[in-house]
């Protein structure tokens, strides 16, 4: 073994180095990040090769004195923070002074920097020494140039990749920087051509928009939320264009980027039930919270935060993301949502059969389908007088969904003539066309629905039954029962457990005659063994639909006249999405102009 020695600081640096830089993007966000510590409004990054042959940032900031630049080469030498109790709540994004030298150590490099316009410094330096060192005449203001990255370090070399993957890692930088401070002006290039040229923006709605397009920025809603000490804004892709187009990230903590999957994904639970499986929504927020709750040292790039509650805050963002949603809730008609106030008229993204998104019937009038008044009108309605509609008079037959809690008559309801196809969907004129309606689908949401509100709100109707039930359980669907027990019983299933895991079920919520509880409630705990979900909401949400889906009229039922005209009332009812909880849809349109063209008739 060979003898200890202390390194050389140099070879010190650059062993830090490989912390701080480890490739051109990297060394550019560090700049960029000291431009806006020292308080620049604008910045100009102009790269070449990518950035492996230079990069240059300029800025209008404070400045530094001379022996203030030549120390700021040094390690540990840091204007932001004093002691370790600064580190707490520290607002720079700086504050370890590792940066500047780290690059030094690995560059040949050149500041330029002046306190205010006039006399300034300009320091030679490479490989972590100081040469040259004399004075440039400039405005206040700072500008580094780094050339050569990693010349004295080949070993690092080699693990550049090409100019053009560097590029993009240099754009995605300054888009994630440029994303936190919309306050700044900023430009970007690349070999002399520039990429990105953004103004100060008043807003992040702004700065979207002059980084990807207007298109974009009108696919997001505002989210503005305060819950206890925490503050949620931004902006969240409304649930009908997601998956449209590609999906954006972007999350800051007290004004720092952060990575986190678990914000992500309690911001994601708020979306549960209007999105098709595997569909991850935009999502741009900016988190605040007091500066003691969260713990910004904790990542050598300080791209991840400790939070001292993170449940609290997740809830804090779900319950933000929710809200933003919930505005779109406001008007309620069959197949009639306002997800998208500027959404087209009806889509055409199929030939000939084409999706009847809620925004698109809300646009072309549809709404009109519903006459006076909003009754609560769930599936369980035993029958609704006649309409003009109606051709035949029919005795009501004896309903088979049971009635709702307190069922108000319908009487000023307008309800087309339905007509029931193959036994599993509904079909009725309309103004726009022909609309077709899977009754399968439609039931499931309406009775996630109501489940919700009963988890949510209140008491379940429920049945109980002559001979209860015994289920033997697996160990996981015990666990299952035992985790959910709460809501489960507010959902309409009285159960005992019998020891072991045997279950005595005496009552079960009662969609229709044809519920089989007992497959409903087992299949509903294998589908919740081992279900991890962010909140009580989201557990809700989970549970609502899968009871849904497992109680709702199958595909075969054949409906009476009276339950399909309760249907399709308590559908119009709903906050309904182009398609149920599996993403299928859930109703279809012909328009009639797409009808007359294939009739040969226009
Ligand atoms: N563009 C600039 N304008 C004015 N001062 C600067 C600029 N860049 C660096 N400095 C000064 O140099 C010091 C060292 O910068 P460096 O980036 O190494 O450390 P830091 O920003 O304090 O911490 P960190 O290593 O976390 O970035 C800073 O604290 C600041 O005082
Ligand atoms: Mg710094």
């Amino acid at each position: 073994m060979a003898r200890i020695a202390v390194l050389p600081s140099a070879v010190a640096d650059q062993i830090a180095a490989g912390e701080v830089v480890e490739r051109p993007a990297s060394a550019v966000k560090e700049l960029v990040e000291n431009a806006l510590d020292a308080g620049a409004t604008a910045i100009d990054v102009a790269v070449e090769e990518g950035g492996r042959l230079s990069i240059r940032v300029s800025d209008d900031g404070i400045g530094m004195e001379r022996d203030d630049a030549l120390l700021a080469l040094e390690r540990h030498a840091t204007s932001k923070i004093r002691s370790a109790a600064d580190l707490v709540g520290v607002a720079s994004f700086g504050f370890r002074g590792e940066a500047l030298p780290a690059i030094c150590s690995v560059t040949r490099l050149v500041i330029e920097t002046a306190p205010s316009d006039g006399a300034g410094t300009a320091i030679h330096a490479a490989g972590g020494v100081v040469g040259e060192v004399r004075d440039v005449a400039r405005r206040r203001g700072t500008t580094i140039v780094a050339s050569q990255l990693f010349y004295n370090a080949p070993a690092r070399q080699k693990f550049l990749r090409g100019p053009r993957s560097e590029w993009r890692g240099v754009v995605e930088t300054m888009t994630m920087i440029a994303l936190t401070r919309r306050d700044v002006r900023f430009t970007v290039s690349n070999d002399g051509r520039q990429a990105l040229a953004l103004p100060a923006a008043r807003s992040l709605r702004d700065r979207v928009a002059a980084l990807w397009g207007s298109a974009v920025a009108d696919r997001m809603v505002d989210v503005d939320d305060v819950r206890g000490a925490i503050h949620v804004s931004g902006l969240a892709e409304r649930p009908g264009d997601v998956g449209t187009a590609s999906r954006r990230t972007f999350l800051t903590v007290n004004g720092r980027p952060i990575r986190d999957a678990g914000l992500l994904r309690a911001a994601e639970a708020a979306y549960k039930s209007t999105l098709a499986p595997g569909l991850r929504p935009s999502l741009l927020l900016d988190i605040v919270l007091t500066a003691d709750a969260v713990d910004v040292n904790v990542h050598p790039a300080k791209a991840e935060v400790r939070f001292r509650d993170r449940w609290v805050v997740e809830r804090a963002v779900e319950d933000a993301i929710r809200r933003a949603l919930g505005t779109f809730d406001a008007s309620a008609a069959l197949g009639v949502r306002s997800w998208s106030p500027s959404a087209p008229a009806w889509t055409t993204a199929r030939a000939d059969v084409e999706l009847l998104r809620p925004a698109d019937a809300a646009a072309d009038g549809l709404s009109e389908a519903r006459v006076e008044g909003q009754h609560d009108v769930p599936i369980g309605v035993q029958d609704e007088p006649d309409t003009a509609n109606e051709r035949e008079s029919w005795r009501p037959p004896e309903p088979r969904f049971p009635p709702a809690p307190t069922p108000e008559p319908a009487s000023t309801q307008h309800v087309p003539l339905l007509l029931q196809l193959r036994r599993t969907y509904m079909l009725f004129e309309h103004e726009d066309g022909v609309v077709l309606i899977d009754q399968h689908s439609a039931h499931e949401r309406v009775l996630y629905e109501r489940f919700m509100g009963m988890l949510e709100r209140g008491e379940a109707p429920s049945q109980r039954l002559l001979f209860p039930l015994t289920l033997h359980l697996t160990p996981a669907e015990g666990d299952a029962f035992e985790a959910n027990r709460d809501v489960l019983v507010r959902l309409g299933f009285e159960v005992e457990g019998f020891g072991g895991h045997t279950l005595l079920v005496n009552s079960v919520p009662m969609p229709h005659p044809r519920f089989d509880a007992e497959r409903c409630l087992r299949e509903t705990l294998a589908a919740l063994a081992g279900d991890r979900t962010p909140s009580a909401h989201a557990r809700h949400e989970r549970l609502a639909a899968t009871v849904a889906c497992k109680a709702a009229i199958k595909a075969g039922d054949e409906l009476s006249p009276a339950e399909m005209r309760a249907l399709f009332v308590a559908l119009g009812e709903t906050q309904l999405p182009a398609h149920d909880v599996h993403g299928r849809s859930t109703i279809v349109q012909l328009s009639w102009p797409e009808l007359e063209r294939r009739f040969g008739r226009q």
